[in-house]
């Protein structure tokens, strides 16, 4: 076809006329400042738990505890003369949870790699050049996201026993403004589990019949609601992605010192 006086007014490298570069870029800033302060918080090893502070001998028989360092372990290991962050232990799951996710997927090949950068802006298909599914390696580890899901299963359970612990004092149970921040990262974190493509195809997968016996008639209600959450799941994937670190950062404020975890009520035990 031949080149129109229009064509060659389009920026080279793509034949797209509108912001396309804003969304990619908004993914390397909210994403790339994420995994920044998701490494320093890591490494830091601190501030992670009311255990052992005021709050904690202050009444709380439940501690309060940051998503990044649940559940917690006790440990005392050294490395090269460093202690070894028990959140080192922790990050994988998620991470690589988050990292093979279909949604994330798309997200930081375009984002980061450009590989394409968006819809109609050249750029091959892999980031290791020719398209060849993930059949074969480097690509085949993303196959580790349906095990990586059984992980974050677990992890959702988890997270809610934090939310319960928090609820404890002394003398009664309450709420807390932390445990509210607990509940909403678990709850958000929970709609992007359940949506995700692993578990739909997990409950609803390889049945031919949805209406033939009541194990399959529950499977496809579930596999309904999965899919409910399933059609947000970018929304979800970033809702939690804020609420875990938001959750981190109240818990660290809270057991800095920084602020006092409000209380809302408390039933004291008769
Ligand atoms: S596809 Fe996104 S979490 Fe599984």
């Amino acid at each position: 076809m031949a080149t129109t006086a229009r064509d060659s007014a389009i920026p080279a490298g793509s034949i797209r006329e509108d912001a396309w570069w804003v969304q990619p870029l908004l993914t390397v800033l909210v994403l790339g400042g994420f995994i920044v302060y998701a490494t320093w918080r890591t490494f830091e090893n601190a501030h992670f738990t009311t255990l052992g502070t005021d709050l904690f001998s202050a009444g709380r028989v439940g501690d309060l505890l940051s998503p990044f360092y649940s559940p917690h372990i006790a440990i005392d290991w050294k490395l090269l003369g460093y202690h070894v962050s028990p959140a080192l232990l922790i990050l994988p799951f998620p991470l690589s949870f988050r990292l093979t996710c279909y949604y994330y997927r798309k997200a930081y090949y375009r984002s980061f790699f450009g590989k394409p950068a968006a819809c109609g802006v050249p750029g091959s298909r892999n980031l290791f050049g020719q398209y060849t599914g993930e059949k074969y390696w480097p690509m085949a580890f993303q196959n580790l996201h349906r095990f990586a899901f059984y992980a974050a299963f677990i992890f959702i359970f988890i997270l809610a026993f934090d939310v319960y612990k928090s609820t404890h004092f002394v003398d009664g149970w309450g709420i807390s403004v932390g445990t509210i921040v607990l509940l909403l990262n678990v709850v958000f974190l929970a709609a992007y589990t359940f949506g995700c493509h692993s578990w739909r195809h997990l409950i609803g997968g390889r049945i031919d019949c949805f209406s033939c016996s009541v194990m399959n008639k529950t499977r496809y209600g579930l596999w309904k609601k999965a899919t409910v959450l399933n059609e947000n799941h970018q929304l979800w994937a970033w809702t939690s992605l804020f609420g875990v670190a938001l959750a981190d950062m109240y818990i660290r404020l809270v057991t800095s010192g920084a602020i006092a975890d409000h209380v809302f009520f408390k039933v004291v035990n008769g």
